[in-house]
């Protein structure tokens, strides 16, 4: 991943560079924010975890991971569909923070076209018996069933809100973003 030359003053760049960052953590293994932290509130109390992130699209503003719709954050999306997804590089030292309503699409056109394209080996992470996070005897006694895609679950995030932070040197720099009916509103914040 090549550093990137994150605007100093001019939001609407600094914006694009966001979509343009987060477009390559989807492919690049070596930069952190493909590995982001997606917290929910839906039980009760809040929960995070790391996911992949898998697709970044400006322009339906969505960001897109994979998972078992068995799991808690998919229980937790059906009743609260809010999500915030963070971001970190800590190589750059920018945060990106971004929020909106998730989507889970189990079993329909998205989730078939993106199970077809799925490799095997990756196929077999969604093949368990018991569900994720069930009580189980011996970490590596899993059973296994034969229909791995009905647990297959495609959450996307429409984003409509964006925070992106940066430490630095001589001081720091923070930036917000609302999608605003039809358009993205920016500006400048107190860090
Ligand atoms: C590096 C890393 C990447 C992960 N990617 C995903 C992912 O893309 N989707 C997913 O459901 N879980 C992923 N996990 C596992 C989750 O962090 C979490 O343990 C699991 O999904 C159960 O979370 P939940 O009970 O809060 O739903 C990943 C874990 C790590 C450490």
């Amino acid at each position: 991943m090549n550093a990137i030359a994150w605007s100093e003053d001019d939001l609407e760049i600094l914006h694009t560079q966001i979509w343009e960052a987060l477009a390559t953590a989807t492919t690049d293994h070596s930069f952190a924010w493909r590995t982001p932290v997606l917290a929910s509130f839906g039980l009760g109390e809040p929960d995070a975890r790391t996911v992949v992130l898998r697709e970044a699209d400006p322009q339906s503003r969505a960001l897109i991971c994979f998972s078992d719709h068995r799991t808690r954050k998919v229980a937790e999306l059906h009743i609260n569909s809010v999500a915030a997804w963070c971001f970190y590089d800590p190589v750059a030292r920018v945060q990106l923070r971004a929020r909106g309503e998730t989507r889970v699409n189990i079993n329909n056109d998205l989730a078939h076209r993106i199970w077809r394209e799925m490799p095997q080996s990756s196929r077999r992470l969604y093949a368990s018996t018991p569900k994720p996070g069930e009580r189980i005897a011996l970490p590596w006694e899993i059973p296994f069933g034969d229909r791995p895609m009905d647990n297959f679950a495609v959450l996307v995030t429409t984003i409509r809100e964006l925070d992106w932070l940066h430490l630095g040197e001589s001081g720091h720099r923070r930036a917000r973003f609302r999608w605003d009916r039809d358009a993205w509103e920016g500006h400048w914040a107190a860090p």
